[in-house]
């Protein structure tokens, strides 16, 4: 049995290209794995609070020395990271926002990755902490970037293998739908995106 986290992050519901993106490969995931358990987490309906100074001196002390106020403070990072710590398989829907990752998916981020939970330092430098998942990223954007002149400007893609290299997460397929503002081939795009999806 499989246990998938699909993270949404587009605020548009059903009119998101990437969450269509991310509900196919979940759809084909579970036709894989049909005892497979789906959690979704809407970025978007939930949303994660930027990171303040007592997340940040709790982040960095050990957990018995945390008082109280720093464990409360800590209990949303505790979920997310729970969350992807329990997942076999994780779908990240990722809508490309000026060339980057919304600040929905970042905040995530930044309370996924954790010294000592999600990554630690060793000899040979950070290690991290998360292995054995599989990661598939769900890219929507308004043009193109997996090829011609503006594959340089795409900032997510790569970013989302150095962070997730980063706690260990190392298996990462990406599936993309480009094109999604531009009219006249934004149809022809969407119907590629869902044929590319090879699980
Ligand atoms: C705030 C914002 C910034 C965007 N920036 C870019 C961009 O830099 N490059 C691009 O190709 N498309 C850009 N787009 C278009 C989106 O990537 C495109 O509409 C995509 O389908 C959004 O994902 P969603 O449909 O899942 O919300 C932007 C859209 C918004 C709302």
């Amino acid at each position: 049995m499989m246990k998938i986290l699909n993270i949404i992050s587009s605020p548009i519901h059903e009119a998101s290209a990437s969450t269509k993106l991310g509900n196919a490969i979940v759809h084909k995931l579970q036709g894989k794995y049909p005892n497979s358990t789906v959690t979704v987490r809407n970025l978007t309906k939930q949303t994660l609070p930027h990171l303040e100074e007592i997340q940040m001196r709790s982040f960095f002390t050990a957990d018995e020395n945390r008082t109280p106020e720093q464990k409360e403070a800590l209990k949303l990072s505790d979920e997310v990271v729970n969350e992807v710590m329990n997942a076999d398989i994780i779908v990240i829907n990722v809508p490309m926002y000026n060339f980057g990752i919304s600040s929905t998916l970042k905040v995530w981020i930044d309370h996924l990755i954790r010294k000592d939970v999600t990554f630690k330092h060793s000899a040979s430098g950070a290690q991290g902490m998360l292995n054995d998942k599989k990661v598939y990223l769900a890219i929507s954007s308004g043009g193109i970037y997996s090829e011609g002149p503006r594959k340089h400007l795409d900032y997510t893609e790569n970013y989302l293998r150095s962070v997730l290299d980063f706690i260990g997460i190392t298996d990462v397929t990406v599936f993309r739908i480009e094109a999604q503002s531009k009219p006249d081939l934004k149809e022809e795009f969407a119907a590629k995106a869902m044929e590319s999806i090879s699980i």
